[in-house]
């Protein structure tokens, strides 16, 4: 199967600068190895949209409300996205966890509310490095997937991907190891088993991100359990995102 992999732009490139970089990925995008979601920023979503009709590059956003519509001001509906061209959204990222307070239940609900509209989830779980030092990596990431996918049907997780993310590897330069991540792997596919069932914990696609790069990601990409990552900071290098994409094997 090929790789997934995911970029997340973060608050980073204004519609211009995405322009030129969709201009020039998808060019040069094979498609032969790896699936691609690029998740610019919402004000990008439009123009991105429109440079990806015709190319293999899907496009994601990295929020969404957890309300349907209605008053609620600065907010984007997953309706909205959806029509501008988003087939997938991240949820619980842990700068929305950490800098904006964003908990499991309010998680759970824009995982609910997504699905609805017809839109994938990227669900991000994975501990902090305080929970790492005290042994509770496995606690963490448990209780993460245990809130965000409450209530949901089985067949919904055929539109949830799980991103295992340990705060303390992104944009530190300091990745997983491959031992670490098979690890978080096979908690995540237990949790998913023990909640759903075996097939789905053997479905589900399961990816690593925290600085990911050129030279770490065919050994952490080839993981056991791993589907692909999700890149952020080396994902704003279009050559570099590219080589990764069409060379991963
Ligand atoms: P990073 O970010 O690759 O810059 O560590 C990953 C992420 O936040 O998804």
């Amino acid at each position: 199967m090929k790789k997934l992999l995911i970029a997340n732009f973060k608050m980073n490139e204004n519609p211009s600068e995405t322009k030129l970089y969709f201009t020039k990925f998808v060019a040069g995008f094979s498609g032969e190895r790896a699936d691609v979601i690029i998740c610019p920023s919402y004000v990008s979503l439009p123009l991105a949209s429109f440079l990806t009709a015709n190319s293999a590059v899907k496009l994601g956003a990295q929020n969404v409300s957890d309300e349907d519509a209605g008053a609620f001001t600065g907010e984007v509906s997953a309706k909205m996205l959806k029509s501008v061209g988003a087939e997938y959204v991240i949820v619980g990222h842990s700068e929305r966890r950490n800098k904006f307070k964003e908990s499991d239940k309010l998680i759970n609900k824009k995982i609910k509310t997504s699905l609805k509209a017809g839109l994938k989830c990227i669900l991000c779980v994975g501990e902090g490095a305080l929970d790492k030092n005290v042994g509770k990596s496995q606690e963490v990431i448990r209780k993460q997937l245990e809130e965000g996918l409450r209530g949901l049907y089985e067949n919904e997780l055929e539109s949830v991907v799980i991103a295992y993310e340990p705060t303390w590897a992104i944009g530190t330069g300091n990745n997983a190891s491959v031992k670490e991540v098979e690890q978080a792997a096979k908690v995540i596919r237990k949790v998913v088993y023990e909640n759903f069932s075996e097939k789905a914990s053997r479905d589900i696609q399961v990816i690593y991100g925290g600085s990911l790069n050129e030279r770490n990601a065919p050994a952490l990409l080839n993981t056991p359990g791993i589907d692909g990552g999700l890149f952020g900071g080396i994902s704003l290098d279009y050559s570099a995102f590219l080589n990764i994409a069409n060379s991963i094997k």
